[in-house]
């Protein structure tokens, strides 16, 4: 026998209908010696009715031991409920299926976790949840993640394939590179002492594929970071990865804004309105304070540096003295602010290097803060004006070198956005989406403890075309063709335009990353020579799909939308990994272990 419905698919005219249902069983009801058992499958919950006046007592009774999630097909009659009794919350709800026969294709344990309730299931840890894996996918929540993903992969394919480019997919088994975050490395046997390296990112095969003349690449590819595990992190994770030949910046722009207007579409039906807003890193960075703003809310960073230049508060002026500013930004509704409130944003100050947080609460008609004696009027003026300070607000302060203070105050900002949103002062409408683009990074960056450059995104971006003299005088101040995509404060992608001309590219890697030629010829020297039989000018971007998701399903985590997510630690808890292998394999790899494992 097969099923001749979903259980999501029964509605009232399909009642006299003798039907077959196959499914987990998810809840079970004892009503006066009738059973019901809500059965659930992939698309959905019916209820099914044992009546013992209806059946065999054999069958009532192998009804009435079933646990929880046993698998079981029914075959029976579908009616309408009697009046009263319909259940709104599901598509089925105005009918039943009165069931004749039953066959039980599995028992089921009983199990470590109830997954038939929500709220229940959402109180479980979730180490718990990743170990018993193959039972937290059967919740409707994850059912829906792992299917809108799934949409949004083929919205992606088809999107793209529209647009002519081409899914090619680039090796697994690559060359370490090490740039960015640690790679994982994989042993070669056939080679001993020799490794491959798990790809960062296909970059460097997309950028070959282009001198190839493939023009219009692109791949869902997974990645590999052996990095710190955030919510927003997985040490493997997949990208739309994308690369183009013969375009400008704003190719990209246009590109990505088709594809999320139609994955938006797709997904959630909504039309997100396009282009999206354009901010230079600088003004995200003056603004909010960070180069990934969520502009759902105000609370805006405002410069205060002219206003206290010459101020008699010494930790203003002097900071302004030594090349830096002074920046505020106004809590609104914060002046309740606890003391453990401060001491936390104190503590984010301080972390940035800061001595400590200036602030003001405006309270009872009064601005309590111990530094206010020190201001004249015109400064209090300033103050007042430019943040519009109101009863109930708090005004905090960064004085410090130009990036300290806007990061301090951009960390403080979005944690007073968390507060006020607990505290019920702030709502942020969930079908929001703020999409930006940051641009105009600097191309470099200085690491004072090696005393050397890096590459603010990685070595391959092409510097603004204007600013390529400066590479040699003035290299803090060149901007890179690097673009970043934006959404309600997630960085959800980021790319540029690269270099394509082998001399420039040769410069960036010895001059200024003053990585040895040597060195520069083992690591990138096939790129180097790529590049010398007709690069075209190209330029791409990639795109973290789970985050995608993420932000599509509703939630923090990546994790919840990635079938078998590894924990913080990096492991798995279903499959224990990863593990210790035989001395056998680790011998057959010239690999001596020095570690002392606890028994
Ligand atoms: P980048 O390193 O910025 O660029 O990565 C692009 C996007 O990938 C996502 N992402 C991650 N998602 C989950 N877990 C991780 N550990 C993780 N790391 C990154 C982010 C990020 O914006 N090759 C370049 C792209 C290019 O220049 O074309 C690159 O990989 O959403
Ligand atoms: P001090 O004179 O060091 O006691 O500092 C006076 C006030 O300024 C205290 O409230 C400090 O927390 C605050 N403060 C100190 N350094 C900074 C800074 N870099 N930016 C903002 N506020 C600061």
């Amino acid at each position: 026998m097969k099923r001749t419905h979903h259980c999501n698919a029964l509605r009232p005219e399909h009642a006299g209908q003798t039907v077959t249902l196959t499914g987990w069983v998810h809840s079970r009801r004892d009503l006066g010696g009738v059973l019901f058992i809500d059965l659930r499958d992939r698309e959905g919950r019916m209820q099914t009715v044992f009546d013992p006046a209806d059946l065999s007592k054999e069958v009532f009774d192998t009804a009435t031991k079933l646990h929880a999630e046993s698998v079981i097909e029914v075959t029976g009659k579908v009616r309408q409920r009697p009046a009263g009794t319909n259940n709104d919350k599901i598509a089925t709800g105005q009918v039943e299926v009165l069931v004749k026969e039953l066959l039980v294709l599995n028992h089921a344990d009983p199990l470590p976790f109830q997954i038939d309730d929500p709220e229940a299931a959402a109180k479980v840890n979730e180490e718990t949840r990743l170990k018993y894996r193959f039972l937290d996918l059967r919740r409707p929540e994850m059912t829906h993640n792992l299917r809108l993903r799934s949409k949004v992969a083929i919205a992606t394919r088809s999107f793209m394939d529209e647009q002519g480019f081409l899914e090619v997919e680039t090796p697994i088994l690559f060359k370490s590179t090490p740039e960015g975050a640690r790679e994982f490395l994989v042993p070669n046997h056939r080679d001993p002492g020799t490794f491959y390296a798990l790809p960062q990112s296909p970059q460097q095969f997309k950028q070959i594929l282009m001198v190839s003349g493939v023009e219009r690449y692109y791949q869902l590819a997974r990645c590999f970071r052996d990095e710190d595990q955030r919510a927003d992190r997985q040490l493997e994770f997949t990208q739309i990865d994308v690369e183009m030949s013969f375009i400008d910046r704003e190719d990209i722009y246009a590109l990505i804004e088709g594809l999320l207007k139609r994955v938006w579409k797709t997904a959630l039906n909504i039309d997100i309105p396009t282009p999206f807003k354009r901010v230079s890193f600088q003004e995200a960075l003056n603004r909010w304070g960070i180069d990934k703003p969520d502009t759902r809310f105000g609370m805006e960073l405002v410069d205060f540096t002219e206003d206290f230049r010459a101020s008699t508060f010494k930790v203003f002026s002097g900071a302004i003295a030594s090349g830096g500013v002074v920046k505020a930004m106004n809590a609104k509704g914060m002046a309740g602010a606890t003391q453990g409130q401060i001491e936390t944003m104190t503590e984010y100050a301080k972390s940035f290097g800061a001595k400590g947080l200036a602030y003001i609460k405006v309270e009872n008609g009064e601005w309590k803060s111990p530094i206010v004696k020190f201001f004249s009027e015109a400064e209090k003026t300033a103050l007042k004006t430019k943040l519009a300070i109101e009863e109930g607000d708090l005004i905090l302060f960064a004085a410090d070198q130009w990036l300290n203070a806007c990061e301090i105050l951009g960390k403080i900002r979005l944690y007073c956005a968390d507060v006020l949103k607990t505290q019920g002062k702030l709502t942020i409408d969930p079908k929001q989406f703020n999409f930006l683009w940051v641009i105009e990074f600097p191309l470099l960056g200085f690491d004072r403890e090696q005393n050397r450059w890096y590459s603010s995104h990685h070595p391959f971006t092409a510097p603004v075309a204007e600013d390529i003299p400066l590479l040699k005088t003035d290299p803090k101040k060149v901007r890179g063709q690097h673009y970043d995509i934006v959404v309600n404060g997630v960085e959800l992608g980021g790319g540029s335009i690269r270099i394509h001309q082998p001399d420039v590219q040769k410069t960036i890697f010895e001059e200024l990353l003053q990585i040895p030629p040597d060195e520069t010829k083992l690591r990138f020297g096939y790129m180097l020579e790529a590049f010398r039989y007709g690069a075209p000018p190209h330029g791409g971007i990639a795109l973290g799909f789970d985050r995608l998701c993420a932000i599509l399903c509703g939630t923090t985590s990546i994790r919840d939308v990635i079938a078998f997510p590894k924990t913080a630690k990096g492991t798995c808890m279903m499959t224990d990994s990863p593990s210790q292998v035989t001395a056998r394999q680790l011998r057959d790899l010239y690999i001596e272990v020095k570690v002392k494992k606890p028994e």
